[in-house]
């Protein structure tokens, strides 16, 4: 047997753990495994794999990033070209990387990715490609599974960077706005500002108006509080409106941002206070994972491998109520999990009398 490893999508705390797991738990059962060179793409290269031994996977478990190489323009379905007339645009690759996976003797591929590389999976396993999905991603959007890979990491760094700026906005009386990564849903939002005890709380799954936001500003002062916290994903939404998109590119999908810019100068027009905005952007995918995010990773990494050896193919591998367990492919493709709004986590917040903008 020999497997390849790739890690699709932006990069995400845990995934050398999850390398580290798989290619372990391949050695064991005498399996050969490579990695892919930062993703599909790489099979077009004159360096598409690195081989995984026990000295490629030592020490990394600790390690933030992948070992690998991420990329997120490597969907075989959608290769970046640039046409004659110098424009740019995309074609359908997916056959080559198949057989170059062939030529290569690969039995099975473990995908590590998110929503957009479990799409990619199930499409390469309708074409007859023996994959084991792992789900990775700080948004924890991925359809079934309890908690992704990443998200725990993100979420104590977005913690821990929201009760940095308390002490700053106390200091000023301001209100600060902090806007967090999430896409379209909004589980880092909702988790870090919770902990983080932030005052309002904007997710995607609730649009929200102006109104709300300000009623609760005024709301804090009145009750002697100089200083708010808010806390908006990037996916939020007001009622009215639409996603605030920095740009798009193509064979990528939308840069969310702009959110948090927005709420500023609304906040600055319709009140007397001073507010500021940070965006935290890519720190919450940077660094060393939490110990919880290394050893999901590991666990999920080690089941992909005996997923395979069972020949139980084209299945992703989730957590469910603490459990690691596996679910087929194509019932989580082109399907997201937001938060759901009867959820204990929501009533949470609104018993602690949070603004979630509605
Ligand atoms: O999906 C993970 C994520 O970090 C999102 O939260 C964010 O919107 C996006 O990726 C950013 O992507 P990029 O690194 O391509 O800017």
């Amino acid at each position: 047997m020999k497997i390849a490893i790739n890690t699709g999508g932006g990069d995400a705390p845990g995934l050398n753990a999850a390398i580290r797991a798989a290619t372990k738990a391949a050695l064991k059962r005498g399996w050969e495994v490579i990695g892919l060179k930062n993703g599909y793409g790489s099979l077009f290269t004159d360096k598409p794999f690195v081989q995984l031994d026990h000295d490629a996977v030592q020490g990394i478990t600790m390690l933030g990033g992948t070992i690998l190489g991420a990329a997120n323009r490597g969907n075989p379905f959608e290769m970046p070209v640039t046409n004659e007339d110098g424009t740019r645009g995309t074609e359908d690759r997916s056959d080559e990387v198949i057989s170059k996976l062939k030529e290569l003797g690969v039995d099975a591929v473990v995908a590590i990715g998110g929503d957009g590389s479990m799409h990619i999976a199930n499409k390469l396993a309708q074409k007859g490609m023996k994959v084991v999905g792992v789900p990775k991603t700080i948004d924890n959007d991925i359809w079934d599974c309890d908690m992704t890979l990443g998200f725990d990491t993100a979420c104590s760094i977005a913690t821990d960077a929201i009760d940095r700026i308390h002490t700053t906005a106390e200091s000023h009386q301001r209100v600060m706005i902090v806007e967090v990564m999430g896409r379209y849903a909004g589980w880092i939002a909702l988790h870090s500002g919770m902990a983080a005890t932030a005052d309002i709380i904007l997710i995607p799954e609730i649009p929200f108006t102006m109104e709300s936001v300000i009623k609760k500003i005024n709301d804090v002062h009145r009750h002697g509080r100089e200083y708010v916290m808010i806390v908006a994903a990037e996916g939020a939404t007001l009622k009215e409106g639409d996603h605030f998109v920095k740009g798009k590119q193509e064979g990528q999908a939308e840069r969310l941002g702009g959110l948090a810019q927005f709420l500023e100068k609304e906040i600055m027009e319709h009140t007397d206070k001073e507010a500021r905005s940070v965006v935290l952007g890519h720190q919450q995918r940077g660094g060393r994972p939490s110990a919880l995010d290394r050893l999901i990773s590991l666990r999920f990494g080690s089941e992909a491998v005996r997923a395979i050896e069972d020949g139980d193919f084209n299945k992703m591998i989730v957590m469910q109520k603490n459990e690691i367990t596996r679910i087929p492919l194509e019932q989580v493709a082109g399907r997201f999990k937001t938060v759901p709004l009867d959820g204990d986590t929501i009533r949470t917040a609104r018993d602690l009398g949070k603004c979630l903008g509605d």
